[in-house]
């Protein structure tokens, strides 16, 4: 899904809670504002948990300050060509810079950015699997990131890096060690699921020894209220926010329309004495 360019950032549902990962989010901006660098901040949870949506708000909240969004995402499907969320990350880049902006950024690297975005031009050759070939390729998406951001500071953000492979991974990483003064890279993963892949699972180690981790887990009692529907079943079928687990022994919450993962999560938690009625979550999904 494509956050930054979708209703997440016009509109969507209701934001709720989070308040402290919005501020250790706007902190890494206010470094990326002055110059200092932005670093990387790592969001990772268990699907559903709302990583796209906190980092979609945090991207509304950053354009508002100034700052321009650039978002990719992983095609979790196989067949997505290499490097796919940075081709995205690029491509979105120029949809919101405007037309020209991304040839202007990438400057004298635009023979290699070509590899990525074939609209800048001839590529100086295909993408290679050489490792000196790699590292120039790395150095241009990097050097273009710096010289984009010299308009504005400039939020990148990859959203389900668990699915993006090592390559764009290693790319990330590269980029993280620039220390680009006015960058924020933010990426968001599935923390199991980037443990089951042995070669992204050491990249992603080798991130979280260094970046800001947000971790998150479920909303807390006060904001999952303000997240229940009022009254009546039936309000649980609307695509607005519904949450479950009120009352769970077990640190459970979850936020979200009645998907069927939240609808498994509900009958997990009708337990005894829970202000979720057993039997109240067993009608059909939306
Ligand atoms: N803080 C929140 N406030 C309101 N709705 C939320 C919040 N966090 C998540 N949601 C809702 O939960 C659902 C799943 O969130 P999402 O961000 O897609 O999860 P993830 O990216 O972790 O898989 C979405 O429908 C989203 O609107
Ligand atoms: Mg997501």
């Amino acid at each position: 899904m494509n956050g930054a360019d979708s209703g997440q950032l016009t509109g969507g549902p209701r934001f709720v809670g989070r308040d402290a990962e919005l501020a250790t989010l706007g902190e890494a901006l206010a470094d990326a504002v002055n110059g200092r660098g932005g670093g990387l901040v790592l969001i990772s949870g268990e699907p559903g948990i709302g990583k796209t949506t906190l980092a979609a708000t945090f991207a509304r909240q950053a354009r508002g300050q100034g700052a321009q969004v650039a978002w990719g995402g992983a095609w979790e499907d196989s067949g997505a060509p290499p490097y796919w969320p940075w081709v995205q990350v690029l491509r979105s880049f120029e949809r919101n810079a405007g037309a020209g902006a991304l040839a202007e950024a990438a400057g004298p690297d635009a023979g290699l950015l070509a590899q990525l975005v074939p609209s800048l031009g001839t590529p100086s050759g295909a993408i290679a699997e050489g490792s000196g070939a790699r590292l120039a390729l790395f150095d241009a998406v990097t050097a273009t990131l710096d010289r984009a951001a010299r308009a504005a500071p400039l939020v990148v953000v990859l959203d389900d890096l668990h699915a993006a492979g090592r390559a764009s991974a290693l790319l990330l990483r590269f980029a993280f060690e620039a220390r680009l003064a006015r960058v924020l890279l933010i990426a968001l993963y599935r923390d199991v699921e980037a443990r089951l892949d042995d070669e992204l699972s050491e990249v992603v180690s080798a991130l979280e020894a260094n970046a800001t981790l947000i971790t998150l887990g479920g909303l807390s009692r006060i904001s999952g209220r303000r997240l229940r529907p009022s009254a009546g079943p039936r309000r649980y079928r609307q695509p607005a926010a519904a949450s479950c687990c009120l009352g769970s022994p077990k640190p459970c919450w979850t936020a979200g329309p009645l998907t069927a993962r939240n609808h498994l999560c509900a009958k997990r938690c009708a337990w005894p004495g829970s202000p979720v009625r057993p039997g109240s979550w067993r009608r059909r999904p939306c």
